[in-house]
């Protein structure tokens, strides 16, 4: 595992940005997995600057969104894919129907869930971008997720449901309670993991992510056993490492 730390977010973004691009510009057909929330933004908007000035084109990329809120439709405005298609998508010349995303408002959610595991069985995800969430989710995969898991129905644990507030939704009343996630099995079979984390409220939780037992009742702990992820971070959300744990960048 390779973790780098780096003194600004700028920095981050640019080097997590640019490594994508360098990927994405190098194969046929690349096959990324994004992830929404605040965490990768900057990287998002890396993307948009470059594609503005001609120096990469998506129209060859697939995409693989992480997650989704439950009984949301895609269009919602806080859906997760609507959070994709705003910051992103809709912004660079990617193709539409290269865009998959687990449907919230999918009649029967483990077909549906059945159905995303083998979209992404037939495009293998080259580079997944991950973030953590604040009870050590990776994806929408809450403590206690099953390591060995495909895609599936969770209940949203207390601290996912108030870091919603941050994506939009104006009252906790407002947020859904269920979310549909990319299963740990199926995230850990992308050939390498970007895991970024920014800010010293991710601090604590960084450590035990990279130096913590590995369990599933910390999920994001399972990167451990990944043989290619590169751990970005910015110089606060690094705090509570050893020096000599990481790269300074
Ligand atoms: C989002 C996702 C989540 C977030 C995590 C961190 O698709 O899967 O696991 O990556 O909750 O969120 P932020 O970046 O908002 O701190």
């Amino acid at each position: 595992m390779k973790i780098y730390v780096f003194q600004t977010e700028k920095e981050l973004d640019t080097f997590v940005g640019q490594h994508i691009i360098d990927f994405i510009q190098e194969n046929e057909k690349p096959v990324i997995g994004f992830a929404t929330g605040s965490t990768p933004l900057g990287v998002y908007d890396y993307f948009i600057d470059a594609y503005q000035n001609k120096n990469v084109d998506f129209s060859k990329v697939v995409a693989f969104n992480l997650d989704e809120y439950v009984g949301v439709e895609k269009t919602h405005p806080r859906s997760f894919a609507t959070a994709m298609r705003d910051s992103l998508f809709k912004k660079i010349n990617i193709k539409d129907e290269n865009i998959h995303a687990l449907n919230g408002k999918a009649e029967d959610m483990k077909e549906e869930c059945c159905r995303y595991d083998r979209e992404i069985e037939d495009n293998p995800i080259d580079i997944q971008i991950l973030g953590i969430g604040m009870d050590g989710h990776i994806a929408y995969n809450e403590p206690g997720s099953p390591f060995d898991g495909g895609s599936h129905v969770v209940d949203l644990h207390q601290e996912s449901i108030q870091s919603s507030l941050d994506y939009g939704f104006d009252r906790i009343e407002d947020v859904p309670t269920q979310g549909v996630t990319q299963g740990i099995a199926t995230i850990m079979k992308a050939k390498q993991l970007i895991m970024m984390a920014k800010g010293e409220k991710k601090a604590k939780l960084v450590k035990r992510m990279l130096k913590g037992e590995v369990s599933e009742d910390f999920p994001s702990s399972i990167i451990q056993r990944h043989e290619n992820v590169i751990v970005v971070l910015d110089k606060e959300a690094a705090k509570c490492l050893k020096e000599e744990d990481y790269e300074r960048c």
